[in-house]
């Protein structure tokens, strides 16, 4: 037994004396500052005490840890990458950001890369297993009012998100005229990988990013490298040392967390790490008598009173009319007042102001116009506050998807008799014109049913900003398996046509005119489980609703003809499906060729190995095509499916796309 203790002690557990802070900042177990102290070297922090208070550094690198929380975040500082100039258009001085970790992940859904300037073009390359990986972002303007505090949407500020798995990276920025156009305002540009939350773009950070020379990072940490079920097998080495501790498979990559069960709290690591809440002193939950349980409570009503006494259930009630009557009658006339019935009809009160500031908030945003014109439609559900309450557990953390520049993206499961998967968005706020503007959007979409397009099923309108409910198809985007590299060309020819297919649907269907998307990229175009390409944002463009100037692609292209004239066009739509194409063939949405020669090169590997090359090159020109700088000589969507569907149907003849346009572009290349 007592060596078995030791064993334990030395593998897996930290030693009683081992520190438990270093400065301001709490190192829980797994992670400590010896190696005696921390689960294996990946999670050691070496703590520096030459600082007055000692700072904690990341064990391999000189990134400081900010935060380290027990549910797998892990937060350091990364420097800035910055690159200035002076008057006369001179490089002065320039830095590059790096980061490197031994095994843990960058957070693909808490962190954007970020460029600020705005003469400004930036890359982050990073490492996911054994390929690498590379994502740009351009940032412009003319002058500083052209800014727009809080939106980083390519106009001073520009945001693109992280794929899945990337353990490093190292981001360059540069510049287009050496600031020579915006030196008055703007004589650096700057770009990092940044906390999403921590970073508000605003005007002053043109001059000096308001001195910030490092930001805050996220980093996805777990245990091992296997599943739980794996290391479950493995008694000794499983981390989930706790009683009343459960295992979780990681989001991001390999290995798994620990988190302690329902009713619980403290550090399911350690064998007494996880402790029973006392939910009666936390959180107050009954309105009746509250009695703590291990790992739960219960509430009971008193005596002449039924109900679940929930606070968030039925509350306690008068078991008949006649006490509910005589309650009021001790409340009017100042007589001794059981405290229960005070405090129920108190709750009553304020659940009544709750249903009426719904029922303001939904006339407000348009329930009752909407209300009348969705009458017909049997598909589309009004739905209240608190059906979608329910459906993402009262907006819990685990339910979010993805956050984005506008809000927030929940999972959640309606209580309908399907209890149908849905995700839901919400908005961090909107005008009053605008809801105006997204209700009538609303009911066009409510129309549209396509089985290449996310299907929207219904709203919310008693919240302060509208709530979206869409069908849920998956989290997968057309983005992340191009970045995964796991598509054949069939497939993403398959893509590219449903693509199209639901594009031309759009521009052609709705009585009022062309619908356009407006914001196509590879994120917004969602897979389900058999690549079924289903597209998604359709007709919510930022311009539209959020008052952004539209970014057609925030990952190095744009269309100019827009740039110039802020008017949104189904060419629009076209450009950025010919982005979608580009991106399709070589996996970083850069296309640029004169001669077939040239093309093979850029082209991604995978598919050149397959061998389809007379599919490839037509496929190519056709996006070349689409990529046209003037939008005359743009094919419509329309052709496009055409020309898709001949590629398609031509497995040895070769097919030719007339391309007789003259003034044909090549896409700005980015990368030099
Ligand atoms: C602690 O920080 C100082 C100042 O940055 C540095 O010179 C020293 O090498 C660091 N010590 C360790 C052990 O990393
Ligand atoms: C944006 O923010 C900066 C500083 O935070 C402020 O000086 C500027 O006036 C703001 N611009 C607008 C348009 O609100
Ligand atoms: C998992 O980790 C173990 C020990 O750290 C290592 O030996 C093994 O190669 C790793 N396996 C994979 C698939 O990375």
């Amino acid at each position: 037994m007592l060596l078995l203790a030791t064993v334990i002690n030395s593998q897996i557990l930290p030693i009683a004396d081992c520190p438990t802070s270093c400065g301001n900042l709490n190192i829980p177990f797994p992670f400590g500052t010896t190696s005696e102290c921390s689960l294996d070297h990946s999670f050691l922090i070496s703590c520096n005490h030459s600082y007055n208070p000692p700072k904690p550094f990341l064990n391999l690198g000189s990134n400081e840890v900010l935060e380290i929380s027990l549910d797998g975040l892990l937060k350091v500082s990364s420097p800035v990458a910055s690159n200035c100039y002076d008057d006369s258009g001179a490089e002065t001085n320039g830095t590059i950001s790096e980061l490197i970790t031994s095994k843990f992940l960058i957070s693909n859904t808490r962190n954007k890369f970020t460029a600020v300037g705005c003469d400004t073009h930036a890359l982050v390359r990073g490492s996911k297993g054994w390929e690498q990986m590379s994502a740009g972002c351009v940032s412009w303007c003319n002058n500083i009012n052209s800014v727009i505090n809080g939106t980083c949407s390519g106009i001073g500020c520009c945001q693109t998100s992280i794929p899945k798995g990337v353990k490093d990276f190292l981001v360059d920025v540069r510049s287009f005229r050496n600031h020579t156009t915006v030196k008055g305002f703007n004589p650096c540009g700057y770009a990092f990988v940044v906390e999403a939350k921590a970073f508000q773009f605003s005007s002053a950070d043109l001059k000096s990013l308001q001195n910030r020379t490092t930001v805050p990072v996220v980093l996805d940490w777990s245990i091992g490298n296997v599943t739980c079920e794996e290391a479950q097998k493995n008694f000794w080495s499983y981390a989930c040392k706790a009683k009343h501790s459960e295992c979780s498979d990681s989001r991001n990559g390999f290995g798994y967390h620990c988190n302690c069960s329902t009713g619980y709290q403290g550090n399911p690591y350690l064998v007494y790490g996880c402790q029973d809440i006392d939910e009666c002193t936390s959180f107050k939950p009954c309105e009746g008598t509250c009695t703590n349980l291990p790992g739960n409570y219960s509430c009971s009503c008193p005596k002449g009173f039924i109900g679940d006494g929930k606070k968030d259930g039925d509350g306690c009630h008068p078991k008949s009319r006649k006490a509910n009557a005589s309650t009021f009658f001790y409340v009017a006339s100042g007589l001794m007042v059981p405290a229960v019935g005070s405090s129920w009809i108190f709750w009553r009160r304020k659940h009544k102001k709750v249903v009426k500031i719904r029922q303001n908030l939904f006339e407000r945003n348009g329930g009752l116009i909407l209300e009348n014109m969705l009458s017909g439609l049997r598909t589309f559900q009004v739905l209240t506050a608190e059906d979608l309450k329910r459906a993402t557990n009262n907006y819990d953390e685990d339910q979010i998807l993805q956050r984005e520049n506008f809000g927030i993206i929940y999972k959640g499961i309606l209580s309908n008799q399907a209890n149908q998967i849905v995700t839901i968005k919400k908005f961090d706020a909107l005008d009053v014109y605008k809801i105006e503007v997204l209700v009538s959007k609303l009911v066009t979409l409510s129309q549209i049913n396509h089985r290449n397009i996310v299907n929207l099923i219904g709203c919310c309108l008693e919240t302060q900003v509208p709530l979206l409910v869409y069908e849920f198809i998956s989290i997968n985007t057309l983005y992340d398996h191009i970045h995964d590299g796991d598509l054949s060309w069939d497939i993403r020819l398959n893509i590219a046509a449903e693509t199209a297919g639901a594009l031309a649907y759009m521009h052609s269907t709705a009585r009022q005119g062309p619908l356009i998307h407006g914001n196509l990229n590879s994120s917004s175009i969602l897979l389900s489980h058999d690549y079924t390409a289903k597209v998604s944002n359709f007709a919510l463009p930022s311009s539209e609703i959020f008052g952004d100037p539209l970014y057609l692609d925030e990952i190095g292209y744009f269309d100019d003809e827009y740039f110039n004239s802020d008017r949104l066009t189904v060419q629009t739509d076209v450009y950025c499906f010919g982005v979608v194409l580009a991106e399709l063939l070589t996996g970083t949405k850069l296309i640029s060729f004169d001669r077939e020669d040239d093309l093979i090169p850029i082209l991604d590997h995978r598919l050149v190995v397959e061998g389809k090359i007379e599919q490839l090159t037509e496929v190519a020109k056709l996006a070349q095509r689409c990529l046209s700088r003037f939008s005359e000589d743009r094919p419509s969507m329309r052709e496009v499916v055409i020309a898709l569907e001949d590629v398609r149907s031509s497995h040895s003849c070769s097919t030719t796309i007339s391309s007789n346009a003259t003034r044909q572009t090549t896409a700005r290349r980015v990368v030099r």
